[in-house]
């Protein structure tokens, strides 16, 4: 009798042990990444695409940088307030040849970009032709040659990154919404467009596999977001109004979108298994985004289905005079997509992409970790060794 309450009790011990433990892949002290190497699209591009075929136009940047600065946003990206929060500089993108210094990391990411390589130019159908493949031959070469070129002097030795961030650093993906939007623009069906998505989300595991290769650990993962509440895809994409829900969003075009997130969910749990050193982080982006457009007034915003930044139509949008669009009116070179009155209250920049204070917004909701599959708070999204 004694014993066997012993037994149950040293049993019952073990198992509040076991539980306090910190399960694989959550550290509980901060993790100090010295760097950040971020992949993606115009979600998280800091001026790839700008540095390639031209500058994102004021008003672009007007609000924070005061200038544009290859981002599509009046300000920071969800990206810029990583860096912050982790108390490393904004990161120049790979690309941009003036002023960058990539001592603390490189954004691989450009506008357009897909998981996989586009059948079709950037002027035939806006995708960028650095697709992740692409961002992951840069990123293997940027690995080389920053370890070459440290050796040659003070000015290169101060801006590149020493060989040990490469694993210590936090490797960040946000890519996948150009994926689908590739399959409408080519008429699919929303079936079509999910029959093609297991092919792209065993590309991006793919390139988690190749990074961790390279000696990568650490991955902050974002799903894709609501692209049916975004005014490109409501404008371009969907022609029955049957389609549109209460708060203006295109449910169907939104379910692709889950049905992507579901699979790249799926994906990270896979990753989690071949990979046993890694800390991957999957973030719940959408379901954030969702709240705030859905919820805009309780949360200090008006108008989420509007574009801030833009010409015409019922989402002040118009693909073809977008964001900084000018015209020749009466001999003079006029802007004619403008920003609006107050940038700060609103969610939607230019009809794809999100203002500073959305993405300020939006990066306050996942910045503790309760969006983040396995709930790490940012500062702690490493493995701990
Ligand atoms: C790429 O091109 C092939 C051949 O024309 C076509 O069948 C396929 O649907 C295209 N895929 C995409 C994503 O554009
Ligand atoms: C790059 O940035 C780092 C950190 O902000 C700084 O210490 C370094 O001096 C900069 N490099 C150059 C070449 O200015
Ligand atoms: C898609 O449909 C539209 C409207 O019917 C048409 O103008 C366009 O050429 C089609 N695109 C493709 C890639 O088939
Ligand atoms: C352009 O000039 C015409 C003729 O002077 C004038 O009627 C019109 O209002 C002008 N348009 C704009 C947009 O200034
Ligand atoms: C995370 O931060 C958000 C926004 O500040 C807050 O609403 C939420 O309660 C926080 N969650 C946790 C688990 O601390």
């Amino acid at each position: 009798m004694e014993f066997v309450f012993l037994k149950h009790h040293v049993l019952f011990g073990l198992v509040i042990w076991a539980t306090l433990l910190p399960s694989p892949g959550i550290c509980t002290g901060p993790c100090s990444f010295p760097a950040i190497f971020n992949f993606g699209d115009s979600n998280s591009d800091t001026g790839g695409l700008s540095a390639a075929f031209g500058q994102a136009p004021y008003p672009n940047g007007e609000t924070y940088f005061h200038v544009p600065s290859g981002r599509f946003s009046d300000g920071r990206l969800v990206i810029d307030f990583i860096a912050e929060g982790l108390g490393l500089p904004h990161l120049s993108a790979f690309l941009d040849s003036i002023g960058s210094n990539f001592s603390h990391g490189a954004n691989f990411a450009t506008a357009g970009s897909t998981v996989i390589f586009p059948n079709t130019t950037i002027s035939q159908s806006g995708a960028s032709p650095i697709s992740l493949d692409v961002q992951l031959l840069q990123f293997s070469d940027f690995h080389t040659r920053s370890q070459i070129y440290r050796t040659k002097g003070e000015l290169f030795e101060k801006s590149l990154p020493k060989e040990e961030y490469f694993s210590q650093a936090l490797y960040t993906f946000d890519i996948g919404q150009n994926d689908i939007t590739a399959g409408y623009k080519l008429n699919w069906t929303a079936e079509q467009v999910k029959a093609y998505l297991p092919y792209v989300l065993t590309q991006l595991s793919n390139a988690i596999k190749k990074v961790y290769g390279q000696g990568g650990r650490s991955f902050w993962i974002h799903n894709t977001g609501p692209l049916g509440c975004l005014p490109y895809v409501l404008v371009r994409f969907v022609t029955d109004p049957a389609q549109i829900n209460k708060y203006g969003c295109a449910d169907q075009i939104n379910e692709v979108a889950q049905f992507f997130n579901q699979r790249l969910k799926e994906a990270v749990i896979q990753l989690k298994k071949d990979l046993p050193l890694a800390a991957i982080n999957y973030v719940d982006v959408y379901s954030v985004k969702y709240t705030l457009i859905t919820q805009a007034k309780k949360y200090g915003f008006e108008n989420p289905l509007i574009a801030c930044c833009g010409h015409g139509g019922k989402y002040n949008f118009d693909r073809y005079a977008k964001c900084g669009a000018k015209k020749i009116i009466n001999g003079t070179e006029t802007l004619i997509a403008k920003s609006c009155d107050d940038p700060t209250v609103r969610i939607n920049w230019d009809g794809t992409h999100f203002t500073e204070a959305a993405n300020k917004w939006i990066f306050q909701q996942i910045v503790n970790g309760s969006f983040s599959d396995p709930p790490n708070p940012l500062k702690t999204a490493c493995r701990c060794s």
